[in-house]
């Protein structure tokens, strides 16, 4: 039931905030700020790294868990699609454990690299949606995301959940470890409890101007995301949506990656989208902008309060999120992402929920 929603996809774009407040509540206490244990099959203390798999968009979500698991467990993290880990031939030890993401539990290749980590005698977690899944019951511990039935081929509140997921763990893993200190700790949980109630207000808030600007989107053929840090992800996320919901040719790049390539496509023809929140990125990621500028490449920018007061860059767009600590920007930069693909989708009329070629679950290689 789509309730007063047109699509499959909207409907699960705006439950984002319920969902998310639903897996929290799962992994933190909102009470004591604090972590819950987390199962016991997975000892991130005694690791000495992580290696991590999953396909498309969940794989996306493990590459920001790969920032957060770094910098807040200090737990190196191994990350590949599934259809290149399983082939890899990567030297495994039993001081590392496995993490597989899949929405559906049922993706072929991250199956078989699960299977293959298993034959390592790696312990296996699984963050799935669906528990009954066979990646859920070949693990030795699972972390459900609860986003409730995802219907829309393209995933939204999948991705979001698996980033709050891998958020928690990776604060229980830097508890564990002891690479954060108690305050952190209740710092960090704080932060992800007020996500929920900030992600209504930004979902409230920017949809008459995502609306507006998936109009000028539509007539163009080809479309650059750039961004840093967590923010690299998640601009591979905004291309990937583009591309399977509207068919627009878009392409994710690290934004330090521009100048050894990329750059060489700028032009009036080719809007880059720009994902920066003011974080210690900020700088960097405005002097890429600069370059793209300069070249008469058209921006659309998505940063926060501060990195909208902080730069003076004309642009084709400038969307304003609030300002909010840098563990939960990459859900709430998910949303104008979100929207705006879908948006665009909608304007040129293709089938949102059910886009052509593609498959809610791919259990085949
Ligand atoms: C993109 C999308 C796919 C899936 C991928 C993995 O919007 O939905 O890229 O993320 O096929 O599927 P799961 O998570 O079920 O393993």
């Amino acid at each position: 039931d789509k309730g007063n929603h047109r699509h499959f996809m909207e409907k699960e774009i705006y439950e984002q905030p319920e969902v998310i407040s639903h897996a929290l509540s799962h992994y933190v206490d909102f009470h004591s700020h604090e972590v819950k244990p987390v199962d016991a099959a997975i000892d991130f203390k005694s690791l000495r790294g992580l290696a991590v798999s999953a396909c498309g968009t969940a794989y996306l979500s493990g590459l920001v868990g790969k920032y957060w698991f770094e910098r807040y467990a200090r737990l190196p993290v191994e990350i590949d699609v599934a259809s290149e880990f399983r082939y890899r031939e990567m030297p495994l030890s039993k001081d590392q454990a496995a993490l597989f993401i899949s929405q559906s539990g049922e993706t072929a290749d991250t199956l078989a690299s699960l299977r293959y980590c298993h034959e390592a005698g790696l312990k296996i977690g699984a963050i799935v949606n669906v528990k009954e899944s066979t990646i859920a019951r070949e693990a030795d511990a699972v972390f459900p995301i609860l986003a409730g039935p995802e219907i829309g081929v393209a995933s939204t509140k999948a991705f979001t959940c698996q980033l709050a997921v891998l958020a928690s763990l990776s604060i229980a893993a830097g508890k564990a470890r002891g690479t954060i200190s108690a305050e952190e700790e209740k710092q960090l949980v704080k932060n992800l409890a007020e996500m929920p109630r900030i992600m209504s207000q930004v979902l409230n808030a920017i949809q008459p101007q995502m609306e507006a600007l998936a109009r000028d989107l539509s007539k163009f053929k080809d479309v650059l995301y750039l961004g840093r840090g967590t923010s690299y992800p998640l601009a591979m996320e905004g291309a990937l949506k583009l591309k399977e919901i509207s068919y627009i040719h878009a392409e994710g790049y690290a934004a330090g990656e521009l100048k050894h390539g990329p750059i060489a496509l700028i032009d009036e023809n080719m809007p880059v989208i720009v994902i920066a929140p003011h974080d210690r990125f900020f700088d960097k990621t405005v002097s890429n902008m600069q370059e793209v500028a300069a070249r008469g490449g058209r921006i659309i920018f998505i940063t926060d309060e501060k990195g909208a007061a902080a730069s003076k860059l004309e642009t084709m767009a400038t969307i304003v999120l609030p300002n909010v600590a840098e563990i939960i920007s990459p859900m709430v930069f998910s949303l104008p992402i979100q929207l705006l693909a879908y948006h665009t989708a909608v304007f040129m009329g293709t089938d949102v929920d059910q886009p052509r070629n593609l498959a809610k679950s791919v259990t085949v290689e």
